[in-house]
């Protein structure tokens, strides 16, 4: 039996998902993309995973970099992951309009007024299938506003949550 995948992506669509940017840099420029398949991994020590497309130039830029960064988006940052997300946007200056400061270790970007930041070095990467599964050991956390909320992808939209 085969799957339709637009099927699988319909029925997938209904699982809600938290929305973060992942960020990294190389060669003086900041790489960045939304994403929604985010999860923590493991408390002690503690990792995350990411799913990245395997054709994306985040990806790409990962292959070149231990280092990378997370941001988990506040409920007000609908417009920054949609603008991280665009297809075609380019890569040099496509936080010039995000307010962003630097990870500590990786010095990648982590977006103002995001609810969390992480800090992230490359533990592992897996292949699957149109996708790598980057799972990355956290070398710092910090949280923000304890008012901020999150959004969520739910139905190929973005939500905030309170
Ligand atoms: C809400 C939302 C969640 C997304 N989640 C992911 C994800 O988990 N993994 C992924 O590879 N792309 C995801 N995307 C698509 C990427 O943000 C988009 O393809 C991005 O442009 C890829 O980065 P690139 O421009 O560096 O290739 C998501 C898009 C949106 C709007």
């Amino acid at each position: 039996m085969t799957v339709d995948p637009e099927q699988f992506r319909s029925a997938m669509a209904r699982l809600p998902g938290g929305v973060g940017v992942v960020s990294t840099r190389w060669r003086d420029a900041d790489h960045a993309a939304t994403v929604s398949a985010l999860m923590s991994v493991s408390l002690e020590p503690p990792i995350v995973l990411v799913s990245l497309h395997a054709d994306s130039r985040i990806r790409d830029a990962l292959d070149q970099v231990d280092g990378w960064a997370v941001s988990v988006l506040a409920d007000d940052q609908a417009p920054t992951a949609d603008w991280l997300a665009s297809p075609g946007r380019p890569v040099i200056g496509q936080l010039a309009r995000v307010p962003h400061h630097r990870a500590p270790e990786s010095g990648a970007a982590w977006v103002d007024g995001a609810a969390a930041w992480l800090d992230c070095r490359t533990r592992e990467i897996v292949p699957a299938g149109d996708h790598d599964l980057v799972l990355g050991d956290v070398v710092a956390v910090r949280e923000g506003r304890s008012e901020a909320g999150g959004l969520v992808h739910l139905r190929r939209r973005v939500h905030p949550v309170r």
